[in-house]
Formats: structure tokens, sequence, C-alpha cells
């Protein structure tokens, strides 16, 4: 006899997810799942077309994350075209790509995780949002929104457009930046810099007072990975990726076309979710980290003045040598909104944007080509073989959240061990159940290759009947 509790859907998260909670004969818990029920295939769905429509097409998997499949899939096509994208180019698409890391950091941090940091786990569900946070701390709900606009006025600025920007290409970007558009951004971001140290300080305040139920219910050792710049500080355009072991000890460290010599891959019939694991170590102790908390675990510095005092502060705070709480993705996401509106600071005072080449002609040249960026979430991968006419005839794609699975579900896992007993899920409980997913701030509409927005669910079994189940 076992009992199983379903967490669905999980809320304010990207996608669609269910949480299930199984429990024994005496209502302790036996097994979890955190599992993705919906799925398109776009890996088959790319196969016969010609490639270079890959950065247009797989910009349209995610209506979060387009930018960063159009990056990976134009970077495959540098290499399958067999050229060296001019620096201008270079510089376009990483600006680019740094507008879209801070807007869809802001919106996680802002409008989706700092509810509960603000208002608590276990405030009033109908008031736990960006609103209720507008109530208490106007400040800082209004700084999200800036943060966030500001994100977003830098992608529609290069590609027009702020949902699908069509702007990375093979061979480099459509155009260059308008000198006027460059001066308005600049001056938009004038404060956003404060804003986020202001905000780290904030967040600083509210993790010093949480006790371990709150701080410390999702803390477990894993390894992490990211991306590395040729002197180990962290990069999110380019670079080779690195894997770290739990004490941050370095695993590998490998060109990002030879992923699949590290990484492996195993499916579970009741997720449609894949669960990469480090082949080295196994699928049982090869789970790793990726997004905001690997990447800060993974590298030695941040080559931005202000955002790598914040890496140094938080790095002291570490019981150890990395950091192995879930609940810490918020602050390094912090750090890296500030490493972006920087980044962004220094591109947009760079004449190659403005005056650089912005494109080489291509043509197919190799029959593979590997698109390896730090999506938001994580690192993300493009790969395609195609045919000597560049038509795609097999595609695979690992997404950020894909990275996360093994390590979610353990979060999963340890959050339930720790609180639940018994047939029914407290509200603050349930709660802290999903904020354990929302840590991760996952895609699943990416990671499943599926199209638009869905919700998220928990369900408490045994033997087979649901006892509870929450719905919203
Ligand atoms: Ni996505």
């Amino acid at each position: 006899m076992s009992k199983k509790q379903v967490i669905d859907p999980v809320t304010r998260v990207e996608g669609h997810g269910k949480i299930t909670i199984e429990l024994d004969d005496d209502g302790q818990v036996e097994d979890t799942q955190f599992h993705v029920t919906e799925f398109r295939g776009f890996e088959e769905f790319v196969e016969g077309r010609p490639v270079w429509e890959m950065p247009e097409i797989t910009a349209r998997i995610c209506g979060i994350c387009p930018v960063s499949h159009q990056l990976a899939a134009a970077k495959a096509l540098d290499e399958i075209a067999d050229v060296e994208i001019p620096e201008g180019a270079y510089k376009l698409r990483e600006l680019l790509h740094m507008g879209q890391v801070l807007q869809s950091h802001a919106l996680s941090f802002f409008y989706l995780s700092s509810p509960d940091l603000v208002l608590g786990y276990d405030a009033d569900p109908e008031k736990r949002n960006i609103e209720g946070v507008l109530d208490e701390n106007p400040q800082l709900a209004e700084r999200g929104i800036d943060l966030r606009s500001f994100g977003q006025d830098v992608i529609a600025a290069l590609g027009d457009k702020k949902v699908h920007p069509d702007f990375a290409i093979g061979g480099g970007v459509t155009n260059t930046l308008d000198r006027e558009a460059g001066e308005a951004l600049l001056e938009q971001s004038e404060d956003l810099d404060t804003y986020v140290r202001e905000t780290i300080d904030l967040l600083r305040e509210i993790f010093a007072e949480m006790d371990d139920d709150t701080l410390d219910y999702a803390t477990y050792e894993t390894g992490y990975m990211g991306l590395v710049d040729s002197d180990g500080g962290l990069e999110h355009y380019d670079g080779d990726i690195r894997l770290v072991d739990e004490q941050g000890d370095l695993l590998e460290e490998i060109d990002d076309g030879e992923y699949a010599d590290i990484i492996g891959e195993r499916s579970k019939e009741w997720s449609y979710l894949k669960f990469p694991y480090y082949r080295e170590r196994g699928f049982e102790n090869g789970q790793y980290r990726v997004g905001p908390l690997g990447r800060l675990n993974a590298v030695e510095q941040l080559d931005t003045p202000q955002a790598n005092e914040e890496f140094e502060r938080y790095m002291d705070a570490a019981d150890g040598p990395v950091h192995e709480r879930s609940t810490y993705y918020h602050w390094a996401r912090l750090i890296e909104i500030l490493y972006c509106i920087e980044r962004i600071r220094e591109l947009l005072e760079d004449d190659d944007v403005y005056e650089g080449i912005p494109n080489v002609p291509t043509k197919p040249e190799k029959t593979n080509g590997v698109g390896v960026i730090e999506a938001p979430r994580g690192t993300l991968i493009h790969e395609y073989d195609v045919d000597d006419n560049g038509t795609v005839t097999n595609a695979d794609f690992i997404v950020a959240t894909t990275h996360n699975n093994g390590a979610m579900n353990k979060g999963v896992r340890t959050a339930a061990e720790r609180f639940v007993d018994g047939p029914e899920i407290p509200e603050d409980i349930l709660n802290k159940m999903e904020s354990v997913i929302r840590c991760y701030d996952p895609c699943l509409s990416c990671s499943t290759h599926a199209i638009g927005d869905m919700p998220l669910e928990v369900t408490l079994e045994q033997d087979g009947q649901v006892l509870d189940e929450v719905s919203r």
C-alpha cells in the first residue's frame, strides 16, 4: 500500500509540469517525481528543412527563450559554413544575448520568486504575486519592471520585435545597431546597477532572517556546469564547457563541440524530460546543476567590476568551496543581472556595434555543426547534421531545464522528505514544494519543445489512489 500526492500544476513557473508524492503505509514519503506531461517533437519537426532557416524556426520552440535558441542555432550554422564571424557581429550577438538573460532573470526573480521572498511562503496565495509585492514594497516591484523592460528594449532595438527577433543568422547578424538607439539605451540604463545592488542587499537581509526550514530545505550536493572564458571567467555567449564536482574541483573542461563525450542522456517513462548526466560517474551519481548557481559555482571570476565585487561577497558567504543551497539561485541570478547591465553598457560604448561588419556570406562546407550558449536557465546545446545541400538530416537539442531535471527531482524529494507527513499538504508546504522548482526557473515549454505556456500540478497518492490534488 502506498499513497501519492500530486502538485498539479506547479504555479509561477514557465510551462507545464507535475509533482507526484507517493506515501508508504505509514504515510511517509516513499517516492517523488517531478514530471512533465506535454510534448511536441521539435527535433523531428526540423528534419528535412534547410539548415539556414534554423535560427528563425527554432526561435519558435519557446515563447520565453526565443533569443537563446536563435543564437545557439546561428552558432551551429557558423560551424557548418566554416566561417569566423566579424568582430562587430560577435559583439552584437552578445549584446542581444545579454538583453535576453537580463529580461529573463528579472522575470524570474521579481515577478515569479520575489512574492515568496518578500511576502513569505505562508502568505495568502491570493496576494503572493507581483501585485502583492507592489503593495508591500512598491519600489522593489517597480524596479523589477524597469529592469525587465530594459532587457526587452535592448532586444527590440536589435531585432525590431521583443518576442521573436529575427536578428542572429548564420555568419553574423542582420544589421548593426542604430547609434541613437544605443545612446537612448545607455541613458535608460543609468540607475539600473544601483537598483540591482540594493536588491542584492535586500535579499541578503531576507536570507539572514530565514530559518533553516526555509533557507535550507533544498540543499544538496551535485556537480555544476557552465561555459567559461580562457581565464575561467563567466561566459554566456562563447567559451569552453566546464564541469566541476560537489567540492568545486575541476572534472572536465572541453570544447563545446565535444559535449556528447561527457554528457549522457537517459529517459524515464513517467517524464517527457530526459535526464542528462555526467558519463564518467554514471546515471545515479552524475547529476549536475546549470543556470546561475551552476555557472557561479563553476567560474573563478566575473569580468565586470561591480558584478565581480558581488560575486566575491557571495562566495565569501558559502559554507564550503561552492554554494549547495538551491535557494541561492536567486542570489546568483541577481549577480548575473548586474553583470548583464555592466556588459550591455560596455558593448553600447563600443563602436563595433554601430560600425562593424554585420555578417559574412555562408554556404554549407561541413555536414555537422554544434552551437552552445549559456541561456538564462543554463547551458543550451543545438547540434545539426546536414547533407551536401544543407538540408537537416538530424537535430539534437539539450536545453537548460533538461540538464537540471535530475537536480530538480532531487530537490522535490529532499523537500518532501523534510515536510510531508500524512495524507494532506498544508498550503505553505505545498508552496515550498513548488518553489524548489521555481529556484531553477525551469522553462518547461522549452524543455519539452512544446509551444506556449502551460500550468503545473501536485498530487498525493497512496496505493494508486489520489488522496489530495492541487490545481491552480
Ligand atoms: Ni524556453
